[in-house]
């Protein structure tokens, strides 16, 4: 059995931030944002709505795209950071009760913005493992409930939103998801986190963005040429780059030195911000509605987030 990438659903809360809601509120200016970020824009969810929302919302596109009923789903993976609740009950649960989906297993994964591609990594062994059939896989983030608007250096960078996927089992070989790789390195954590229950602070992000910026982009283009060399893959295998939406000039470095043309390469960093583990499907969600992204064709992710953790993903779309 192999895992198919069969279809991807997005949901974009209404509310958008431009940059002069920030340049209202402290000592800030578009140009510095736009220079050093890339971004424009971010979405905010409203009051009503929190990450469960998102992501409930963004699984009833994927599963309906997935020409499947809730009924079909027999697995749950949530990625986020931003959960409804601080321990328990975990998102996906939540999103399967909003779905109306009862008696699967339903779990999220903590692994900021590389979330999508870990849930991602989860749903392929438990396909190739007979155990699921079709799993759903959602990035959510409600991150304005956990960004420090206080913070000039950070809170300007992050937005809300939520993507998903479902993921099926195939027999057909060229269906099949080529290779997913991913990593951590605890001994980082300090570079970004929210201070533990422990602690007692406000749950606040916190980072360190300078040196966050440089490993970044190192370890996006070395992930990307490991996981390439790996698979025999060339840069004209792929029709998609879609990276991490954190930050353009992380894109821009990282895309210029793996030679990737402008058309291979997706932004989406400056209308949503950085929507950490909801950036990536959000982005391939965008690249389908748009008719960038078609059946068949091969798209290339990768991501970077707190943990440390990293990953990347050289996926065929079959949606
Ligand atoms: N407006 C104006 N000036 C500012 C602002 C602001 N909003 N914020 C900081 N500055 C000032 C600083 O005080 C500093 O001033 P100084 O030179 O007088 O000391 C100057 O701008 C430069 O600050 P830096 O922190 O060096 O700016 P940098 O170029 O590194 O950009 C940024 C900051 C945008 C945060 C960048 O470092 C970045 O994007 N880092 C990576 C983020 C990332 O990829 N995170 C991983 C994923 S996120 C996740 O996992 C949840």
């Amino acid at each position: 059995m192999y895992a198919s990438f069969k279809s991807i659903g997005a949901y974009i809360p209404e509310e958008i931030r431009s940059n002069q809601w920030f340049i209202d509120r402290m000592d800030t200016s578009d140009e510095w944002i736009t220079k050093r970020t890339g971004i424009k824009e971010r979405r905010i969810a409203s009051n009503e709505e929190n990450t469960s929302d998102l992501g409930a919302n963004a699984s009833k596109v994927a599963i309906q795209r997935a020409n499947l009923d809730v009924g079909d789903i027999d697995l749950i993976i949530c990625a986020t950071i931003s959960p409804d609740y601080m321990c328990m009950p975990s998102t996906a649960c939540l999103i399967a009760e909003k779905l109306g989906i009862k008696n699967i297993m339903a779990l999220d994964i903590s692994a900021a913005c590389t979330g999508f591609i870990y849930a991602l990594s989860v749903a392929k062994a438990f396909i190739e493992s007979g155990m699921k059939k079709n799993v759903l896989i959602i990035g959510a983030e409600k991150l304005s409930n956990i960004v420090d608007y206080t913070d000039r250096t950070t809170c300007m960078l992050f937005g809300d939103g939520a993507g998903a996927a479902v993921i099926s089992g195939t027999t057909n070989k060229e269906e099949a998801i080529i290779d997913i790789q991913c990593s951590a390195d605890g001994g980082l954590k300090d570079l970004l986190l929210t201070p533990g229950i422990q602690s007692g602070e406000a749950q606040f992000m916190q980072m360190k963005g300078n040196e966050t910026f440089k490993i970044a982009v190192r370890t996006l283009t070395s992930d990307v040429q490991k996981i390439m060399e790996k698979n025999s893959y060339k840069n004209e295998d792929i029709d998609l780059f879609i990276p991490h939406q954190a930050n353009y000039r992380i894109i821009k470095a990282v895309g210029d030195a793996l030679k990737f043309e402008d058309e291979q390469k997706v932004v989406t960093v400056e209308k949503y911000g950085n929507t950490s583990s909801a950036s990536i499907p959000m982005a391939i969600n965008d690249c389908f509605e748009n008719g960038r992204l078609k059946n068949g064709q091969t798209i290339l992710l990768d991501a970077f987030g707190g943990g440390l953790t990293w990953g990347s993903a050289i996926v065929k779309f079959n949606g």
